[in-house]
């Protein structure tokens, strides 16, 4: 058996900050291969569904210009350049084997000219004050441990009334779709990731992520207490996954 099958991570509540984005890094970089046929089919393609859903909200009024952070393979950031031509769209993630991923995709789909992929830190971003429309973080946040941080720089960036727009997996309200999502989550969705990748315990992670990852209530709260405004959270597909968006 080899090293990475072996993989164990310890529980969310367990890590430190430190420990949680070793292993954040670790993880994503053995999954890069993977990622997207496992996105697509752990989620039913409803993944898919919610980053249009996302795009539709965007609003370029000013610069013209899009930042996606933790972009991974590039998926929302290669969507917005589709649907907005006229955008510049740039996109960072601190793993560069998912970055070279995306910038494969960025090539073949010929968008050189559009989307610009790199390696970027999201609690430090390289980029100036005011200098996009719209900034957005999709399945990334949750994998942050310093979220109010990551937060600030996305209201940093982004021009007065601009937008900051997070879109996570997140639990639904108690009742019996919860209890059935908590079976999927838990019981079924590291199996089926067993069949597929060299790094089960990844989906063990992801799984032990979305169950600590704050309430709409909360979440809504940290984005209101770092100073954006009209902050509002839209649950999509029964609340398995929230949009949240909030303006400079
Ligand atoms: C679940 S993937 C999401 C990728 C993409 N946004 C999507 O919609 O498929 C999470 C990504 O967040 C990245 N990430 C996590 N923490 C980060 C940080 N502090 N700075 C930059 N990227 C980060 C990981 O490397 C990984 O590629």
């Amino acid at each position: 058996m080899s090293e990475i099958q072996q993989k164990e991570y310890p529980s969310v509540q367990e890590m430190t900050d430190d420990q949680r984005i070793k292993i954040v890094k670790d993880i994503f970089a053995s999954v890069t291969d993977k990622y997207d046929f496992l996105n697509r089919f752990l989620s039913g393609r409803r993944d898919i569904a919610w980053r249009k859903r996302t795009i539709m909200e965007m609003e370029f009024l000013n610069t013209h210009r899009f930042l996606d952070i933790a972009t991974g393979t590039g998926d929302l950031a290669l969507d917005c350049a589709k649907t907005y031509p006229e955008v510049k769209v740039t996109g960072v993630d601190f793993v560069q084997g998912m970055v070279d991923k995306g910038m494969e995709k960025v090539s073949d789909q010929n968008l050189l000219d559009k989307v610009k992929l790199k390696w970027g830190d999201a609690t430090n971003l390289e980029f100036e004050d005011n200098s996009f429309d719209v900034t957005a973080i999709a399945f990334g946040i949750r994998n942050i441990p310093d979220k109010e941080k990551a937060l600030s720089e996305m209201k940093r960036i982004i021009v007065p009334n601009g937008q900051v727009m997070v879109l996570e997996l997140t639990t639904p309200e108690p009742g019996l779709w919860r209890t059935f999502y908590s079976f999927y989550l838990n019981g079924m969705l590291p199996k089926l990731a067993k069949l597929f990748t060299k790094n089960p315990a990844a989906y063990e992670y992801l799984a032990d992520s979305i169950i600590n990852f704050p309430t709409r209530k909360e979440f809504l709260k940290l984005m209101e207490s770092i100073g954006l405004k009209n902050c509002r959270a839209i649950p999509l597909t029964f609340g398995v996954c929230t949009l949240y968006i909030g303006k400079k």
